[in-house]
């Protein structure tokens, strides 16, 4: 696990852009695994600037989303696919046949998350996967004590996450309380793990999930496992690390970082090179 410290969330943002700018244009057919939530509002919105300014080319790239809510459909303005719609595949120019999100108004739910997993193996797996990180720990949907191998299933939300979500809901508008969430094994098969998380109201999980033991009651330490995971803070969400300080200096000195370190140095203009990291 890399753990990289931006000065801010935009920074944040914009160098997890340029990881998938640098996936996309390096294998124009990707598969990615693409996350919601306020945290990748930032990256979406770079991502849709580089498609329409420098051309950054989806066309061929197919995505699956981590979860989708149970029992709204995908029009409705709190599902997911609305979500994405709205920040990325409606403004860019990927194929909508070739994006996924699991069906959370499906008659059979343990079929369709069956069939998810099958599809994901059937395009051969997702290259690069993005995560947020829930204040309960979770990466995707994946609660406290979910397993380390578990599936693509429906998964009940534990009290902090409706707490943290039910305020994107409209009064009279019912918070579903189940969804369906890719397994955390699901995503540690996933080739590439990128997790963002900004805010100083993360500082505390992402300690827990980076530093701590691994452990099933933080889903996301799960992470400590996976061979390639960069997790991307700003210097808020980072506040409790103990190894902040060596950290930077690894970002700081690290050649594979050099081409985002020069380019934000010369500011936002600067055209995004091919990533090698
Ligand atoms: C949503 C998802 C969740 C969020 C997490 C953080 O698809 O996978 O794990 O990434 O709850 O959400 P925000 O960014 O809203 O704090």
């Amino acid at each position: 696990m890399q753990v990289v410290i931006q000065p801010n969330a935009g920074a944040a943002a914009d160098l997890v852009a340029w990881i998938v700018a640098g996936q996309v244009r390096t294998q124009p057919r990707s598969v990615l695994g693409l996350a919601t939530g306020s945290t990748m509002e930032g990256v979406y919105a770079r991502l849709v600037e580089l498609n329409r300014e420098e051309a950054l080319d989806f066309s061929r790239c197919r995505t699956f989303n981590l979860d989708e809510y149970v029992g709204l459909p995908e029009n409705h303005p709190n599902s997911y696919r609305h979500y994405m719609n709205h920040h990325l595949f409606g403004k860019v120019n990927i194929e909508l046949r070739n994006t996924h999100l699991p069906n959370g108004m499906a008659e059979d739910l343990a079929a369709e998350c069956e069939n998810y997993e099958r599809l994901i193996k059937q395009v051969g797996g997702i290259d690069l996967q993005l995560l947020g990180i829930g204040r309960s720990g979770h990466i995707g949907f994946n609660e406290p004590l979910s397993a380390f191998n578990s599936r693509t299933r429906v998964e009940s939300l534990v009290p902090a996450t409706i707490e943290q979500n039910r305020p994107l809901f409209k009064r009279d508008t019912r918070m579903p309380h189940q969804a369906i969430t890719m397994g955390v094994g699901t995503i540690l098969e996933c080739r590439r793990c990128i997790l963002l998380a900004t805010g100083p109201d993360k500082a505390k999980i992402v300690a827990q999930a980076v530093e701590g033991p691994l452990t099933s009651m933080v889903s996301a330490s799960s992470l400590q496992m996976h061979p390639h995971c960069t997790v991307v803070l700003d210097v808020a969400a980072a506040g409790q690390l103990k190894g902040m300080k060596h950290y930077q200096r690894l970002f700081e000195n690290d050649p594979k970082w050099k081409a985002f370190r020069e380019r934000m140095s010369v500011g936002d203009t600067a055209p995004l090179r091919t990533s090698v990291c």
